[in-house]
C-alpha cells in the first residue's frame, strides 16, 4: 500500500523509525526495577524444594535476627485476612501462600522483607520450612487414571485430577466422513512445556500511603486496568477499592503472554506495603522466573486427518490432553477454556472436523499462557500443519500440491470453518506461491534429489498457517466477566499537537510510534506531534491489555475511530471559519478545503486552535474524542513459510539455510516494526523447534531451570530470514489491518519439523517431535543406519 500521507506527517505505511528508542539506546528506559522510592523496602521469597509437599512448620525466627530483616510473610499471615488463595484468570484459584501444602517445586512458601535486597535472600536462607514430602503427580496421562492421587485436595468436591472437558464441533458427522475415507493417517505429537524468557523477570513496587489509602503499585503486567479490577475484587474487604488504586506498567523488557497472570509475588509484595506502611519492590531472579513462572504449550495432541485418493481432505480429529500443572492459570476468554484451539483446520476447506481437549492438574507450576500466540493457536497450527504432511507423505504428494488443492479458496471468503470461526479474509494460494517463487522451489527439490542419491541428508518444510487475532469481540469475549474490548482517547491541544491514550501496553512493539502513525493517518497531524501514552490505570482509558495480538485489531482501531470523531468536529469549525456548508468539505490528510475551490482550505493547526479561540456559538470548546472499540470480529493473519534444513549425520544438528516468510496481516501500519515483529517471532519460533523444552523428573524436580540448560538461540543459531508479503484487508478493520505481532511465533515451528522429517523420510520417518536437538536427530539417525 502506497502511503497517502507525506513523509513529514508520517502516517500509515511509513517506516517511520521508532519514538521510544532513543530513551532505550540511550539506556534511559525506565523498568520496573529502576523505580526507587524513598524509604523502599526489598521483598525475596522462600521457595519449595519439593514438588509435593504437606508443610508441617514455618519458622521465622532465626531470620529475624538477621540485621535488616523486618518481617517474615507466611501464608497464616495472610490468611488472618483472607488473601492466602486468589482467584486465576480462568476462575480456578491459586495459593498466594500456602497453608496446608505445596504443588510444585518452586513454589513461593514465606516471603521476606528486609532493608535492601541482599539482606533480604539472607533471610530466605535462614527461614525454617519443615516439609513432609507426598506423592508426585507429574504425567498427565497418569494423573487421569483412576485412582490417582487428587492433587487439589483444597477443593472438597474434586474426586480427579481433570480440570476441563472442552469440545468444538460434529463427532457423529465427524466419525461418518472418517468412515467414508480413502485414506485415513493418524499421528501423536507432543508439545512440550516452554517459557517466554523474556529479558527483564517479573516484579513490582507496591507503595501504599496511609495518609491516603491509595495504592500505587509499578508492576510488570501487560493488562494493568484488568488487574486493577482483580486486585479490587480480591482485597476489596481489607479497604482496597478500586478509586483508590493505580497499577502503573512502566517500560516493559518483553511479555510475551507471560506477563498476563497475577503472580503471587505481586500480591504478597501489595500486602506486605499495606501492612508495613512503606513501599516494598519485589523482582525475581532468572531462576524464579524460568522455575515458577507460568508456563506455555505442554499439548500432548492425537490427530487424524481423512482424505480422499487424491488427495481431498474430508475431515479431522483431534484429541488433547493438557497439562495445566497445579492450577489453570491461563489467562483465556472465560468461555474458551482451551483457548482458539478451534482454528485447527488451518487454511484446509475442511467440512467436517472435530476437537477435544481436556485440562488436567499435575505437580508442575501453573501452565497454558499464551506465549506470543492468540490463546493455544500455536498448538493448533503445528497440529494441522503436522498433520497435513503426514497425509502428503502418505499419499506421496507434494506438500505444496496437497497445500494448494485444499486452501480455502479466496471467492470463499467470508469463510465459516467446520469448529465455527468466520475467517474475515485470505488469499492463501497467493501467499504460498510467492513463497515458493521466491525460494525457488522446484529447483531445490532438483538439488534434495541429488544430495539424498549421495547420501546428504537436506529437507524443504511449508508451513501455510492461519492466525486468529484480535479477541474480541465482546459478545464471546471475556476475562473474569469483563468483557474484551480496547480504547483510545485523543486530545488535540491548541498549536494542534496531541496526546492520545491507549487501553493496551507495549511491551517493545513499538505502540508510541505505530499508535502516533494512525492518528496521523485519520488527522493529519504529524505522528512526530502525537504522544502516545498506555499503561498507566489513572490517566489511560479502560482497556484489557496487550496480548493475543490484539492491540491492533481493538486498540488502534478505537484510535482510529476516536480521531475520525474528532475528524467530525473539525468539519463542523472548519464549515465556521470558511463560512460554507459541511457538506460542501472534502478532507485530504491535514486539511478540509471548499469543494472546487481548493485554495479556501483550513489546515487542522487551524481548526485546533479555533476549537479553544474561535468555536462557533453553541458548540462546546476543545478537540477531543474517546473511543471504546468492540470488534465486530476477530482479524485472520496468516502466510506461508518455507524452510530448507540440512542435516549433519555426524552430529544430529540441524542447520537451517534458508527461511522464508511470507505474511499477511493487512495493511500495514509501519512496514519496518512489522518486518521487526516477524524477525523476532521467527527467532522465537525456531526456539522450540530445535532447543528450548522445560521437562521434570518422575519426583517432579524442574530439568531446564535456568540458561545452562534451558537452551535461547542466539544470533549464532540464527539464520538471515528472508521476508516478503502479500497485503488482504480485513473487510471490518476501520483501516484493514489484521494483528502480526504472533504470526511468526506460529508458523515457524510447524515449517521446521516439516523440514526435517522430510530430510528423513526416505528413511521412513514420519514424525519428530520438538525440540528437535543434535540428541534427537541423531538417534534417528542411528536408528535408521545413516548416523556417521
Ligand atoms: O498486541 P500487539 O501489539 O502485540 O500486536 P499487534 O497488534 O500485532 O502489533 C504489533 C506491532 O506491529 C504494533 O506496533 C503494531 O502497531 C504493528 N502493526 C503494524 O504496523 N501493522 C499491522 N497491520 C499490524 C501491526
Amino acid at each position: 500500500m502506497e502511503p497517502k500521507t507525506s513523509a513529514q506527517v508520517c502516517g500509515m505505511g511509513h517506516s517511520m523509525k521508532r519514538k521510544e528508542d532513543p530513551r532505550f539506546i540511550r539506556g534511559r528506559g525506565n523498568y520496573v526495577d529502576d523505580i526507587q522510592l524513598p524509604g523502599m523496602l526489598h521483598m525475596d521469597i522462600v521457595r519449595s524444594p519439593f514438588a509435593h509437599a504437606k508443610i508441617k512448620s514455618i519458622n521465622g525466627d532465626k531470620a529475624l535476627k538477621v540485621p535488616g530483616v523486618l518481617a517474615v510473610i507466611t501464608g497464616e499471615t495472610l490468611a488472618k485476612y483472607n488473601l492466602h488463595w486468589m482467584p486465576t484468570l480462568m476462575s480456578d484459584t491459586q495459593m498466594v501462600l500456602p497453608t496446608e501444602k505445596v504443588m510444585y517445586q518452586a513454589q513461593e512458601v514465606a516471603a521476606v522483607i528486609a532493608t535492601d535486597r541482599y539482606t533480604a535472600a539472607d533471610g530466605v536462607e535462614a527461614v525454617e520450612v519443615d516439609y513432609e514430602p507426598l506423592p508426585v503427580v507429574v504425567d498427565p496421562f497418569q494423573a487421569l487414571q483412576p485412582g490417582a492421587p487428587v492433587l487439589r485436595t483444597d477443593k472438597k468436591d474434586k474426586k480427579d485430577n481433570r480440570i476441563f472437558h472442552w469440545e468444538a464441533g460434529d463427532r457423529a458427522a465427524t466419525d461418518q466422513a472418517f468412515a467414508q475415507a480413502d485414506v485415513v493417517v493418524k499421528q501423536d505429537m507432543y508439545i512440550p512445556r516452554i517459557h517466554v524468557a523474556s529479558i527483564e523477570t517479573c516484579g513490582c513496587v507496591a507503595d501504599f500511603d496511609r495518609v491516603t489509602g491509595k495504592l500505587t503499585v509499578y508492576m510488570t503486567t501487560q493488562a494493568p486496568h484488568a488487574i486493577r479490577t482483580v486486585f479490587a475484587l480480591v482485597a476489596g474487604h481489607v479497604g482496597l477499592s478500586e478509586e483508590k488504586i493505580r497499577i502503573v506498567s512502566p517500560d516493559i523488557g518483553g511479555g510475551f503472554g507471560g506477563k498476563v497472570p497475577v503472580y503471587p509475588g505481586y500480591v504478597i509484595a501489595v500486602a506486605a506495603s499495606v501492612v508495613i506502611g512503606k513501599p516494598v519492590k519485589w523482582v525475581e531472579d532468572r531462576m524464579e522466573n524460568l522455575q515458577a513462572d507460568s508456563f506455555a504449550r505442554d499439548y500432548h495432541i492425537h490427530a487424524e486427518l481423512a482424505a480422499k485418493k487424491d488427495g481431498t481432505m474430508t475431515a479431522l480429529k483431534i484429541k488433547t490432553v493438557a497439562d495445566h500443572g497445579y492450577t489453570d492459570a491461563a489467562a483465556n476468554p472465560s468461555k474458551f477454556p482451551a483457548g482458539l484451539y478451534s482454528i485447527v483446520t488451518g487454511s484446509y476447506d475442511l467440512k467436517r472436523a472435530f476437537a477435544e481437549v481436556d485440562g488436567v492438574y499435575t505437580n508442575k507450576p501453573p501452565g497454558g499462557i499464551a506465549y506470543r500466540c492468540s490463546f493455544r493457536v500455536t498448538e493448533a497450527v503445528h497440529c494441522i500443519e503436522r498433520i497435513t504432511d503426514v497425509l502428503a507423505q502418505e499419499l506421496k504428494m507434494d506438500p505444496a500440491e496437497l497445500r494448494m488443492k485444499n486452501f480455502i479458496p479466496k471467492e470463499k471468503f467470508p469463510y465459516k470453518s467446520a469448529l465455527g470461526w468466520e475467517y474475515d479474509s485470505g488469499d492463501y494460494h497467493a501467499a504460498l506461491q510467492k513463497a515458493l517463487d521466491k525460494i525457488g522451489y522446484a529447483e531445490l527439490r532438483k538439488e534434495q534429489a541429488e544430495k539424498r542419491a549421495r547420501g546428504e541428508l537436506m529437507g524443504i518444510g511449508i508451513s501455510s498457517f492461519t492466525e486468529i487475532v484480535g479477541a474480541g469481540p465482546s459478545k464471546q469475549f471475556d476475562i473474569l466477566g469483563i468483557k474484551m474490548f480496547d480504547s483510545a482517547e485523543i486530545r488535540v491541544h491548541p498549536t494542534g499537537k496531541a496526546i492520545a491514550r491507549f487501553g493496551t501496553k507495549s511491551q517493545g512493539q513499538g505502540h508510541e510510534t505505530t499508535y502516533a502513525q494512525i492518528v496521523a493517518e485519520e488527522l493529519g497531524i504529524p505522528a512526530a506531534h502525537v504522544q502516545v501514552e498506555e499503561g498507566d490505570t489513572d490517566t489511560a482509558p479502560y482497556g484489557l491489555g496487550t496480548y493475543a495480538s490484539r492491540s491492533t485489531p481493538t486498540a488502534g482501531a478505537a484510535g482510529a475511530m476516536a480521531a475520525r470523531k474528532i475528524r467530525e468536529k473539525a468539519k463542523k469549525i472548519a464549515a465556521h471559519l470558511l463560512e460554507c456548508s459541511e457538506d460542501d468539505l472534502v478532507w485530504e490528510p491535514g486539511k478540509f478545503s471548499v469543494k472546487g475551490s481548493p485554495q479556501r482550505s483550513k489546515t487542522i493547526q487551524d481548526i485546533a486552535l479555533a476549537a479553544y479561540t474561535n468555536h462557533p456559538q453553541g458548540m462546546e470548546a476543545g478537540l477531543e474524542a474517546t473511543s471504546y472499540y468492540d470488534p465486530p470480529n476477530l482479524t485472520f493473519p496468516f502466510g506461508s513459510y518455507v524452510c530448507v534444513v540440512d542435516i549433519d549425520r555426524g552430529t544430529g544438528m540441524v542447520k537451517i539455510r534458508r527461511f522464508v516468510a511470507v505474511d499477511d496481516c493487512g495493511n500495514i501500519i509501519n512496514p519496518m516494526i512489522v518486518d521487526g515483529q516477524i524477525h523476532g517471532g521467527l527467532a522465537m519460533g525456531m526456539a522450540p523447534a530445535l532447543f528450548e523444552e522445560i521437562s521434570y523428573d518422575e519426583d517432579g524436580n524442574v530439568q531446564g531451570g535456568s540458561f545452562m540448560d534451558y537452551l535461547l538461540p542466539t544470533a549464532m543459531e540464527t539464520p538471515s530470514w528472508e521476508l516478503d508479503k502479500t497485503v488482504t484487508p480485513s473487510p471490518h478493520h476501520p483501516f484493514g489491518a489484521k494483528g502480526v505481532g504472533e504470526s511468526a511465533t506460529v508458523g515457524a515451528p510447524p515449517a521446521i519439523v516439516n523440514a526435517v522429517v522430510d530430510a528423513l523420510a526416505h528413511l521412513g520417518v514420519k514424525h519428530v517431535d520438538i525440540p528437535m536437538t543434535p540428541e534427537r536427530v541423531w538417534k534417528i539417525l542411528k536408528e535408521k543406519g545413516v548416523a556417521e
